[in-house]
């Protein structure tokens, strides 16, 4: 036996296939999923629910410390885990049109980020998991031994985010979802707490001419070689 096999953080932009690989990915190897995104997602629809300005950070603090987001794991549920503001479970709310175009601002606030990580950093402790997020190699879990940031062209990740909210039945226009996501890599890649950007011993996978078994072979590869 070799080194047990812990935890794998998976880093990337919006519709870079992080989450749908991090899933697969999860179920190969029969652990834990955790999209951390909808953890922040689950701030920015209390935010919007009760009227308090995404601009406001003290009061979006004093929001996020009031309705503690909740993570309940369930392997039956297409996601493998189900998200709750206070008791209220938050499902398709958490990826509304309106709610993408805020979380990014949530998602800058240092003591919104303290209050994610130290719920995301519980979790790992309970056991192993496949974290998805944009800070999880570089913050949350830096001494994971498998950490993966996972890119793609802006086309191809407005391609499939396209594909994704029609599948929800949401209907966007192109070039608008196109500016939209351009906008939200800066906030995340620029901004002062937790900037989006691959950890130092990072594997970088470019999954734009890729498809999701290929990636998640590349990744469970990486797995394989640490526990040997
Ligand atoms: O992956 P997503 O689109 O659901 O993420 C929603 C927002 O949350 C996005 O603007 C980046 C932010 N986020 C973050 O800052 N840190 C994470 N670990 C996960 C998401």
């Amino acid at each position: 036996m070799g080194r047990p096999f812990a935890h794998v953080a998976i880093d990337g932009p919006a519709g870079s296939g992080k989450t749908t690989v991090a899933r697969a990915l999860a179920r190969r190897l029969h652990v834990l999923y955790l999209d951390t995104g909808a953890m922040y997602r689950a701030v920015a629809v209390a935010a919007l629910r009760q009227g308090v300005p995404v601009d406001d950070e003290a009061a979006i603090v004093r929001l996020a410390r009031a309705h503690p987001v909740r993570v309940e794991h369930d392997p039956h549920s297409d996601e493998g885990f189900r998200i709750f503001s206070g008791s209220e479970e938050l499902g398709a709310a958490l990826y509304g049109n309106e709610v993408s175009t805020v979380v990014s601002a949530v998602a800058a606030y240092a003591a919104v980020r303290g209050l994610m990580v130290e719920r995301q950093r519980a979790i790992a402790a309970e056991g192993p998991v496949v974290m998805a997020g944009r800070d999880i190699g570089t913050v949350v879990l830096p001494g994971a031994p498998v950490k993966v940031f996972l890119t793609a062209s802006l086309d191809v990740r407005v391609a499939r985010r396209l594909a994704e909210l029609a599948e929800r039945g949401t209907v966007v226009e192109p070039g608008e979802l196109r500016a939209q996501m351009a906008e939200r890599d800066a906030l995340d890649e620029n901004r002062p707490v937790a900037p989006l950007r691959p950890a130092a011993d990072a594997l970088l996978i470019d999954s734009s001419d890729l498809g999701v078994d290929e990636v998640v072979g590349l990744i469970a590869a990486a797995v394989e070689a640490v526990r040997a």
